[in-house]
């Protein structure tokens, strides 16, 4: 294992086997009320630059029932947002947590904490990526499909932080994959140089029926991510045909697991009948950030 998780390309494919191993088991025993204190008296600092449900409540709650504890750090309310450097606040964090979760504006914000301290960094989500959600989506595809290899993953929107992360995650484990996304909205460049040399079939296309085809997972996520909201209505105006919807859905096999990371906007990029039908597994894909989480604190802080 790496001593950061600040991207999935950090991970191989048996640190990502091994994570997923850990989370299943950790959930199995979580179901039977089994407790650990494997983290008894680590504290994991948790630094916000932005808003999150599931990445902190997640973090959180993983941390307590590993016998750990976790503290809330809104930016604001540290020193960081009265000017001290990033430099200095992972320097002094780094005496008192033994590791570091921060959900950044800037990619370089984690680079720096994680140069500058001397505990493990973990990407809680960046404008580049969202190693973390990836993790859990991965240990959902693996519990509803048994398997990676040959699955075909079509990602419907935006070429977002969490789109860049599922092509990682798609070559890390041999998952075709295609991006549809209108001109301009495509994923980051050299994410998907990075993807493409680890091995990735990543396909990147304008057509969502064409991406949508014969496949066996339809991800997408919000048309508007955190910090794009002055673009809101021109973005609602270029993802129009980008909507997950019952007739998108025809076009993948009959089998075709829906998933998204969450918030969702229905009526945006997914309608409610999708988000809340057969196909979905976007609850059970929140609820594996706990248990990915938990696996993933164990490797880095034990
Ligand atoms: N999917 C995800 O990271 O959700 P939050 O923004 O609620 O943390
Ligand atoms: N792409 C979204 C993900 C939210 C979990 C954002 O960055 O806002």
């Amino acid at each position: 294992m790496p001593s950061h998780l600040l991207s999935l390309a950090d991970l191989s494919y048996s640190d990502i086997i091994s994570l997923l191993d850990c989370a299943s088991h950790l959930k199995e025993k979580r179901a039977r009320g089994k407790s650990s204190q494997e983290l008894n008296n680590k504290t994991l600092a948790m630094l916000f630059e932005k808003s999150s449900t599931r990445t902190r409540i997640s973090f959180e709650v993983g941390m307590t029932e590993l016998g750990g504890h976790a503290i809330y750090l809104n930016y604001k309310d540290v020193q960081l947002g009265r000017g001290e450097s990033v430099a200095d606040t992972a320097r002094v964090m780094s005496r008192y947590v033994h590791a570091i979760m921060a959900r950044v504006n800037k990619h370089e914000t984690l680079i720096q904490l994680s140069e500058n301290g001397s505990v493990p960094v973990i990407n809680g989500l960046s404008d580049i990526e969202h190693p973390c959600q990836l993790l859990a989506d991965l240990l959902t595809i693996r519990e509803y499909k048994g398997k990676f290899k040959d699955l075909h993953f079509a990602w419907i929107g935006d070429g977002n932080n969490v789109c860049n992360s599922a092509m990682l995650a798609c070559a890390l484990t041999g998952m075709k994959m295609s991006v549809a996304c209108p001109q301009g909205y495509e994923p980051n460049a050299e994410v998907l140089t990075k993807a493409r040399e680890i091995g990735g079939r990543i396909n990147v296309i304008t057509d969502p029926i064409k991406a949508a085809k014969n496949t066996d997972i339809l991800s997408t996520d919000v048309w508007v991510s955190m910090g794009d909201e002055e673009e809101f209505d021109q973005r609602l105006r270029d993802f129009k045909p980008y909507q997950i919807n019952s007739k998108l859905l025809e076009q993948a096999k009959h089998d075709v697991m829906v998933l998204h990371c969450l918030p969702a906007h229905r009526g945006e990029e997914i309608t409610a009948e999708v988000v809340d039908g057969p196909n979905s597994a976007v609850f059970d894909q929140a609820e594996n950030r706990l248990h990915v989480q938990k696996a993933l604190l164990l490797k880095l802080l034990s």
